[in-house]
């Protein structure tokens, strides 16, 4: 089994709230592991399905969290957190935590809720196509 935060499946908001032991098994990888490498600047490209109207999801592999704040309209942020660049894994009503030192970051638009991070996570560009989203 893989340590990198990166590498696992994708949570969602209703699986972070579904199964709080699955989201503390991301948080305690996320811990073990420390800093996540950055993104390549490469496209990448997600499915839709599953990601809810009000809702997000992160997606480790791409580092990545994609939220929907209303219906057909995508954002996309960097899952690299800015304090020093662990994953943020970690949903909860409407921020993302870090798991490292605390840091957390709304979901509507990617700003620092509570520090010890300065920085808001960095907005990627997101196309819709059908039932998949391509990120730059
Ligand atoms: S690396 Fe995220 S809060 Fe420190």
């Amino acid at each position: 089994m893989s340590t990198d935060p990166f590498t696992t499946a994708p949570v969602t908001r209703r699986t972070a709230l579904a199964g709080a032991c699955t989201v503390c098994a991301v948080a305690v990888t996320g811990c073990a592991t420390g800093q996540a490498s950055q993104d390549d600047g490469r496209p990448v490209r997600v499915p839709r399905a599953g990601i809810d109207i009000g809702g997000a999801a992160v997606f480790p592999e791409h580092r990545i969290v994609v939220t929907q704040p209303s219906d057909g309209v995508y954002r996309v942020f960097s899952a690299v957190c800015t304090h020093q660049g662990c994953a943020v894994t970690d949903l909860d009503d409407d921020v993302v935590k870090c798991p490292c030192h605390g840091s957390k970051f709304r979901l509507a638009d990617g700003s620092v809720v509570k520090g010890p991070a300065r920085r808001p996570l960095p907005e990627r560009t997101v196309t819709v196509e059908g039932n998949i989203l391509t990120i730059t």
